[in-house]
């Protein structure tokens, strides 16, 4: 057995019933998800014989989706199996059932039946009555339009593999100040890395968040908001950006388009960045809107590496919420 693994199973945690919010876990939590991820991503090459392959053996996980997935519907399910631990999914965004603030009694319903419940909806306010409501039950955010905190993890274990260290470093996202900027902010802060936030006025990193980031950052680490992206990216080592439409905002497309277009990560953006700098993104991507495809297919991209790593990280993540009342 690995010795992260063998420590983590033998060591006593810090009990955490849910993560809504990369909040939800203080900085050696983060950086015990981030080394215990990285060490299951170089098991998984062992299948069954791995050494929790069968930890959350006997426990239940619900999945409930109000909006599309790929990455994080695909990557919890197959993060549940692998784990030996069985999922259940509820995923149709129109099946009145799926939706997940219809009945306020749903979370007491299920923790008479699961262990755990991963859910992606709309409002983080909704999401925290849920796991409020069941104290029993772990909840996981697969995405609120607030906080994206699985993408968070899945992003500081790409780029420890591209950096080797993430203490000092730098990392420029451009676009929108949404979900995926806020966990970034989050956890880069938790994590000593310095973040600059490049957005169009009206649509900056909230404030809260700001001071929610300030309020938790470690060795030095700066939150810095700009309007211009150049400067933002000035000497970053990663570039970062999302869409500039999220899901539920497609009516506002066409103006988004329009005012985000400055935001464009292109060749000439990244030129300014630091030789070597990566690209980062959540995905899905719009090529030609929030990237160009050239700057998405060059060596600087580790779009998929994150993409992978959804998987990796997501597993950490169950572990570590679920394997203490597991018995491990
Ligand atoms: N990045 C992300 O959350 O992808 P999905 O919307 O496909 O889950």
């Amino acid at each position: 057995m690995s010795s992260v693994v063998e420590s983590f199973m033998t060591q006593a945690l810090t009990h955490r019933k849910d993560y809504l919010s990369v909040l939800d876990f203080d900085a050696a939590d983060f950086e015990r998800c981030l080394q215990l991820a990285a060490q299951l991503k170089a098991d998984r090459a062992l299948g069954r014989l791995a050494p929790t392959a069968d930890a959350l053996n006997g426990r239940h996980v619900a999945l409930l989706f109000d909006k599309p997935s790929l990455r994080t519907r695909t990557t919890f399910e197959i993060a549940i199996r692998e784990l030996g631990g069985h999922g259940r999914r509820r995923c149709s965004p129109t099946s009145r059932s799926a939706r997940v603030n219809r009945s306020p009694t749903s979370p007491r319903n299920l923790e008479r039946w699961v262990d755990a419940v991963v859910i992606r909806t709309f409002s983080q306010h909704v999401l925290k009555e849920f796991a409020a409501s069941a104290p029993r039950l772990h909840v996981v955010n697969a995405l609120t339009d607030e906080e994206h905190p699985c993408q968070a993890i899945a992003d500081f274990l790409t780029l420890q593999e591209h950096l080797g260290h993430l203490r000092g470093r730098t990392i420029a996202y451009v676009g929108d100040g949404n979900n995926v900027a806020t966990s970034l902010a989050h956890a880069a802060s938790m994590l000593g890395v310095h973040v600059h936030i490049a957005s169009p006025e009206a649509y900056q990193l909230p404030h809260m968040v700001v001071q929610q980031a300030t309020s938790v950052a470690r060795h030095g680490a700066r939150l810095r908001l700009f309007t211009d992206a150049a400067d933002a990216v000035a000497g970053a080592d990663a570039v970062y950006t999302d869409t500039w439409t999220s899901m539920g905002q497609e009516r506002e497309a066409e103006v988004r388009r329009r005012i985000f277009a400055p935001c464009q990560v292109n060749d000439e953006l990244m030129s300014l960045a630091k030789p070597g700098a990566r690209f980062m993104h959540c995905l899905p991507a719009h090529r030609g809107e929030e990237v160009t495809s050239e700057v998405f297919e060059s060596e600087a991209s580790v779009v998929f590496d994150q993409a992978e790593n959804r998987l990796h990280g997501q597993k950490a993540l169950l572990l570590m919420l679920l394997a203490p009342s597991a018995g491990l």
